[in-house]
């Protein structure tokens, strides 16, 4: 569904990601791990299409479709959402006026928002003084409402705290869910996912197909995320990284 080639992106003239391969097939849920500072939103930014981040070599394919010149909202149109690290405040807007228009007015934000007790924010300025698990809520109900086929999750658990993150992680499970097809046993979900996770908290309550790591700009290795995780937790990036100058 998903499939980006070669791609190589600059911000103001510098290199932050280079020769990035990956992809996510329909009904897939792959996640993105990284240290710090490795280029994880920036790739997340540039696959939704803000305008800093520019494409010198490569492509973004979208359901077949090279998105690579496509500005956000087309890109938002075709199935594409983010849930960003650090949302900006958004003052004299509406969270409720945000959900109907990101609905296009289909649903109700009072009753879209009881899963994720969001109701006593909806006539609050969106993300104004919300706290940091507060806009993590705020976000994914954006979400919720705009009912992607693709969900771009950038640390969606950070920031929260350990009761809610049950609430963050069947929310994003149950989205994720919709439109489950079960013909005889094999089971496909309805919609895609790309996840960063620092902890992999949020894998607790998801099922993950693919794991990729991302160090300094570029894909170092790819593999089963649980495993990656674990490995991770042991021995840092150092391993992943040796293994990628040894091929
Ligand atoms: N607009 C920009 N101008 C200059 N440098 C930028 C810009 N955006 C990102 N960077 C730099 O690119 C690098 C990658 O940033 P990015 O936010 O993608 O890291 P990350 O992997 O998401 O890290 P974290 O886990 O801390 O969120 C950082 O060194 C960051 O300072
Ligand atoms: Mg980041």
């Amino acid at each position: 569904m998903l499939k980006i080639e070669d791609l190589t992106v600059e911000v103001n003239g510098k290199t932050l990601l280079h020769d990035i391969n990956l992809e996510v097939k329909k009904g897939y849920t792959n996640v993105l791990f990284g240290p710090n500072g490795a280029g994880k939103t920036a790739l997340m930014r540039t696959i939704m299409g803000f305008s800093e981040y520019k494409v010198v070599k490569g492509q973004i394919l979208f359901n077949e479709e090279k998105i690579n010149d496509m500005p956000v909202d087309e890109r938002a149109s075709r199935g594409l959402g983010i849930m960003m690290q650090r949302p900006p405040d958004m003052s004299g807007i509406k969270l409720k006026d945000l959900i109907r228009v990101a609905s296009k007015g289909q649903k109700n934000p009072e009753k879209l928002s009881e899963k994720l007790s969001m109701k006593p924010f909806l006539d609050r300025d969106i993300n104004v003084g919300f706290s940091g698990g507060e806009i993590k809520r705020s976000e994914l109900l954006q979400l919720a409402a705009q009912d992607p086929s693709f969900y771009l999750l950038d640390e969606p658990e950070s920031g929260v705290d350990l009761v809610s993150i049950e609430q963050v992680g069947m929310t994003i499970k149950s989205l994720l869910e919709e439109g489950v097809n079960c013909p005889g046993k094999s089971c496909e979900r309805g919609k895609s996912a790309l996840i960063i996770t620092h902890t992999g908290r949020i894998l607790n309550y998801l099922k993950a197909d693919r794991g990729y790591i991302l160090c300094n700009g570029t894909i170092m290795c790819s593999g089963n995320p649980l495993k990656m995780l674990e490995e991770i937790k042991n021995k840092g990036y150092e391993e992943c990284i040796k293994c990628r100058l040894m091929m």
